[in-house]
């Protein structure tokens, strides 16, 4: 048994004021961005690695990407899906929202090559920690304030673009020409207007992305040292409210 559910019991028995449930733990939450092929995927599935003693759960920016209408599929070479306003932060905030107060929630998956969501939805349960990654998902400050560390993965333009050919060619349908295209028309034009601009809000830039190992590591450490407090400080709430019953 841990010390939260003991706190509870005790609390129940002794059917003070504050007795009915305790406060959800809330879930440490990491924002990860960078631009495209920066390596944010790569970073947070090596941090999810060196995490093995806790819950972790990486949620994807690119899962709540809006669906373009009908129309707007007919001219997709037009599209900006490095807009912010090509994502439904409305559904990432409201499932964050529910992850946050304990309850599960189903999030879309993305279909790159249809430019779709995929019929089979992800069911998500809370956990400790939830790593949210995406190009722009340091944008908007509300999706910032549920963060409670900011990372930017910083890579070279070039490698980016040479990883985006081999990457969208190879797992996303599209050819040379499409990649080319796409990136000089909306791609690059976007990262310098909406995604460079977020690195001022990162607590921590990482150069050379997952190649980085010594900041891979630090972060780690910094995520279980605030875990650890994080418990602490759960308990040290809980202990406040056992003296204000016994002043009552
Ligand atoms: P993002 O999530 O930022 O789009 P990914 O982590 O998915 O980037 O990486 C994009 C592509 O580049 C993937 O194919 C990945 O395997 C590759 N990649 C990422 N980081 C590195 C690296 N440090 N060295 C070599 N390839 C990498
Ligand atoms: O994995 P990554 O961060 O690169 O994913 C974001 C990129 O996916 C964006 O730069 C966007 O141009 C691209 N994208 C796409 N087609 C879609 C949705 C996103 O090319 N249907």
């Amino acid at each position: 048994m841990d010390s939260l559910t003991e706190l509870d019991s005790f609390l129940k028995s002794n059917g003070g004021p504050h007795s009915s449930t305790l406060p959800h733990k809330q879930p440490f939450v990491i924002g990860v961005a960078g631009g495209t092929a920066s390596g944010k995927t790569t970073v947070c599935n090596m941090i999810i690695s060196q995490l093995h003693d806790q819950r972790v759960v990486l949620v994807n920016q690119d899962s709540f990407y809006h669906p373009p209408s009908v129309e707007k599929l007919k001219k997709i070479h037009e599209y900006n899906f490095d807009h912010p306003n090509a994502f439904d932060t409305e559904l990432l905030l409201s499932c964050m929202e529910k992850l946050k107060n304990g309850e599960a929630v189903s999030i879309p998956n993305y279909d790159f090559k249809g430019h779709k969501r995929s019929e089979q939805a992800r069911q998500i349960n809370p956990s400790d920690v939830f790593i949210l990654e995406g190009i722009v998902i340091l944008h908007d400050p509300r999706v910032r304030g549920l963060m409670n560390l900011k990372i930017f993965v910083d890579s070279d333009s070039d490698v980016r673009l040479s990883r985006r050919i081999q990457r969208d060619t190879v797992e996303r349908g599209r050819n040379i020409e499409n990649v080319l295209d796409q990136y000089a028309r909306s791609v690059k034009p976007s990262f310098e207007e909406f995604i460079l601009p977020t690195k001022k809000y990162a607590d921590i830039i990482i150069p050379r992305g997952a190649d980085n190992d010594v900041a891979i590591d630090l972060i780690v450490q910094h995520i279980c040292t605030k875990l650890g407090q994080h418990d602490l400080c759960k308990i040290y709430s809980n202990v406040f409210v056992i003296f204000s019953t016994f002043q009552i």
